[in-house]
């Protein structure tokens, strides 16, 4: 008998981990504990509440969450997880935990736009010097590193961009000089990646996306050792960053199918990545599973068969052709955000006219006829 947390499985952890039937009543399913407090039968209770960390305010924790962070642990392979309100809840409190005024933290030019305006614009008001740098240029991320230098930070696969960072590379450098290597793995989730497993500190994520699947809440999680999640917890208490029960009774929901939908997104965007390889109108295009992709070699060695759900790709023509493209679009949703079951698509005319896409879970020749409609008859320069 593994017991509803011990199955060695990726599929079998991400539905059984953490969850318990209810004590009270046997329901099944993890309940939603939808209260602000918790109350004791005596004041000496709640002293042993206190002391041996039981529930006591959901600021501080709450057992839905404490589900979903059991969950999510185990399904990093990490000796404990915390569980916030957003993935950028998630990203500050790390970052937040780790540095100090008159340290340096190095990161990638490429990361997601809210974080680079945190690292650019308030780690510096802080007193916190940041470096960004080519994270797939290894000599620069070495010549980046000073003195006060705490923390490399760098996302698994880059958004928009769908650089693949070196990540056992990444680790020797930063442990070298002492520092903590931290990895955002929104873009790949723990089904495709294990960033502790290949020498990350801390791993975190955007758990709105992959894990939770569906588009229907936000939530963020970083896990790696407890010595280092305490404090984050704490950063997350203070900053009142916290999850709300319903949201991590959804993640919990949307976790257990996370191999299943992992499967059938990395199949589905291999498919259409290929398609739009072909197509005359296109002028670049990256994703990782593309013999195409700038660095397959990392890709091909961490990811092994299974590349992903997103990648981002260029139309030949301008703004007016992105934007036509993406009108003419059917079936597939435009919007911001990923990972979700259905395909979004997101033009980002600020970013040379990329266009990023997250392949849903729908049957692959329903969106590729949706992409090839929206192409067809497109104006593109000769
Ligand atoms: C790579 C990455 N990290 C972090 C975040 C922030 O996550 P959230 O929107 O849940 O705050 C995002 C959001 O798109 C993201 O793409």
């Amino acid at each position: 008998m593994t017991g509803r947390d011990g199955g060695a499985g990726f599929r079998t952890r991400a539905i059984h981990a953490g969850e318990r039937a209810d004590p009270v009543t046997r329901a099944h399913n993890t309940p939603i504990y939808q209260t602000a407090s918790f109350t004791f039968d005596t004041a000496e209770d709640k002293e042993v509440a206190m002391e041996t960390g039981g529930h006591f305010y959901t600021r501080t924790s709450n057992p839905t969450t404490a589900a979903l962070e059991v969950k999510l642990a185990a399904l990093e392979g990490a000796e404990a997880a915390v569980v916030g309100a957003s993935g950028m809840g998630s990203v500050a409190t790390t970052l937040f935990s780790l540095l100090n005024a008159g340290d340096h933290l190095v990161t990638s030019e490429d990361v997601f736009i809210i974080s680079r305006f945190f690292l650019r614009d308030d780690l510096p008001k802080k007193g916190i010097d940041v470096t960004f740098v080519d994270i797939t240029n290894l000599e620069e991320v070495r010549a980046a590193i000073r003195p006060n230098t705490r923390v490399l930070f760098a996302e698994s696969l880059s958004n928009p961009n769908m650089y693949v960072a070196n990540l056992p590379a990444l680790a020797d450098i930063a442990h070298a000089h002492g520092l903590t290597f931290v990895v955002d793995n929104t873009f790949l989730s723990p089904y495709l990646l294990r960033p502790l497993e290949h020498g990350a500190d801390l791993v975190l994520h955007s758990v709105t996306k992959y894990i939770s699947g569906h588009g229907d809440t936000l939530s963020g999680v970083v896990a790696g050792p407890k010595a280092l999640i305490d404090p984050i917890r704490y950063q997350l208490d203070v900053l009142g960053a916290c999850a709300s029960p319903f949201n991590s009774w959804l993640v919990l929901r949307g976790a257990r199918t996370l191999g299943l939908r992992m499967e059938a997104h990395c199949a589905n965007a291999l498919e259409l990545a290929q398609f739009v390889e072909r197509q005359p109108e296109v002028a670049w295009i990256r994703y990782p599973g593309l013999e195409s992709h700038p660095n397959r070699d990392v890709a091909l060695a961490l990811l092994g068969d299974r590349f992903g759900g997103m990648f981002s790709f260029g139309l030949r023509g301008d703004r007016a052709t992105m934007n036509a493209f993406a009108n003419r679009l059917e079936l597939c949703g435009l919007g911001v955000s990923l990972g979700d079951v259905y395909t979004l698509v997101y033009p980002m005319p600020n970013r040379n006219n990329l266009i990023r896409v997250s392949v849903g879970c729908e049957n692959s020749e329903d969106i590729i006829a949706d992409f090839e409609q929206a192409l067809e008859g497109l104006a593109v320069p000769a």
